[in-house]
């Protein structure tokens, strides 16, 4: 018998992805409890099937604090424990050539947005964070004070594409355009940059010649409702291990990764 995990979600829309999670917790296919539903818009249609079903919601209204911290920078308090130099150093999000004004402006705004994120958390204990369509970046500030035990990292993302191809917020939209023969999701652990952390699970699906976009997505979206909650339940098992994996390339040169690896089931 496996125990119960307590479960929080980040969202940004409608809510799809929640909504299988919260079924599968009901049914019992995981062991897990939906403890909270945040959201970064205040008009996220998952909040109300959050709701509906129950289960405590909150907002960080991140398109609020940004324009306050635009407004007014002078007035804007950073989050006491926010080191920029450290978040800078750690952040993978954007090229170590961009503007560094436009990196250091965009950490301390998602700091500020990212500190409510977490008080607002913290009323509501939690093993598993995982993002269902949650449209906003995440920083070191943020992931550390989550994954508070670095060799357990527990925030989850599903993506909309076989990634590494296609990270960004267009996963089936930049299949579908590159004219990719087979579409698919991800889910993976979260770590410094942009959908760029280990894989948990991957699930792929054809694109026909005559499929639209909207096909392609719905196509994948039906097979993201399966492959989240079994993710979720590989966590809640015990099953998911993160090592680190360090191969010879041609020439003497290393490739080192971190990624999942599945323990079998027990029995
Ligand atoms: C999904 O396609 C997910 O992969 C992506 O955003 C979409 C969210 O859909 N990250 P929904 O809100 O779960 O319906």
């Amino acid at each position: 018998m496996v125990e119960k995990i307590r479960v929080g979600a980040l969202i940004s829309g409608g809510g799809t992805n929640l909504q299988a999670i919260i079924d599968a917790a009901r049914s019992g296919t995981i062991a897990a409890d939906i403890v909270f539903v945040g959201s970064d818009n205040p008009d996220a249609h998952g909040l109300q099937r959050a709701r509906s079903s129950g289960i405590p919601t909150f907002v960080v209204d991140y398109r609020e604090a940004l324009r306050s911290l635009r407004q007014n920078p002078a007035g804007t308090k950073l989050p006491e424990d926010f080191r920029l130099d450290e978040a800078r150093a750690k952040q993978t999000l954007w090229p170590r050539d961009a503007d560094p004004e436009k990196v250091d402006v965009f950490l301390a705004g998602r700091a500020v947005a990212e500190s409510l994120l977490l008080e607002a958390m913290s009323a509501h204990p939690f093993d598993l964070l995982v993002l269902a369509g949650f449209m906003r970046n995440l920083t070191p500030y943020f992931i550390d004070r989550v994954n508070t035990d670095r060799t357990r990292p527990r925030i989850m993302n599903i993506h909309p594409a076989l990634l590494p191809a296609f990270a960004g917020t267009d996963g089936y939209g930049d299949t579908f355009r590159y004219g990719c023969k087979v579409g698919g999701c991800t889910v993976h652990f979260v770590d410094y940059g942009e959908d760029s952390g280990p894989i948990i699970g991957q699930r792929a699906f054809p694109i026909r010649e005559d499929d639209t976009l909207d096909a392609v997505r719905r196509r994948g979206l039906e097979q993201e409702w399966q492959l989240y909650p079994e993710c979720i339940q590989l966590f809640a098992e015990g099953r998911l291990k993160t090592v680190r994996m360090s191969h010879e390339l041609t020439g003497g040169k290393f490739c080192e990764r971190i990624v999942v690896k599945i323990r079998p089931e027990k029995g």
